[in-house]
């Protein structure tokens, strides 16, 4: 389930690895909710959390990113602004709709799949990179 921590996701600045194990946390808290039936109940609170922390988190992973000179900083930029915009619809369609079975399964699949994908392929690129130009 989710995504589990483990030292090759670790970028080397503490506050960014930091800031994903709290990601994980939340998001694998979320899915084990989900799997004892109690997405609906969990819902509010992730996307709560998340609305103010992953901003956060994507601003000092951008300035980290900057200050590396990571060679794909603009493409990856652009997909934390993209989730951003997704997230928000999401929001907009809680605060129509309320909670509904829907909101559940987007948060699984384009907030939790997409961190845990995005946490151990994409961050770990600038890892890589980082690495390599030592
Ligand atoms: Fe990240
Ligand atoms: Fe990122």
């Amino acid at each position: 389930m989710g995504l589990q921590w483990s030292n090759d996701l670790s970028t080397g600045i503490i506050p960014i690895d930091d800031q994903h194990k709290e990601i994980i946390r939340r998001v694998n808290a979320f899915l084990a909710a989900m799997e004892a039936g109690k997405g609906k109940m969990k819902v509010v609170e992730l996307m709560e959390f998340l609305s103010r922390y992953i901003v956060q988190h994507f601003h000092d992973e951008e300035f980290f990113m900057a200050n590396e000179r990571y060679d794909e900083f603009k493409a990856h930029k652009e997909q934390h602004m993209q989730f951003i915009k997704d997230f928000h619809a999401m929001e907009k369609e809680f605060e129509t709709h309320g909670i509904t079975t829907d909101l559940v399964i987007q948060t699984q699949q384009k907030v939790c799949d997409w961190l845990a994908n995005h946490i151990s392929k994409e961050d770990r690129k600038i890892v890589q990179f980082i690495k390599n130009n030592q």
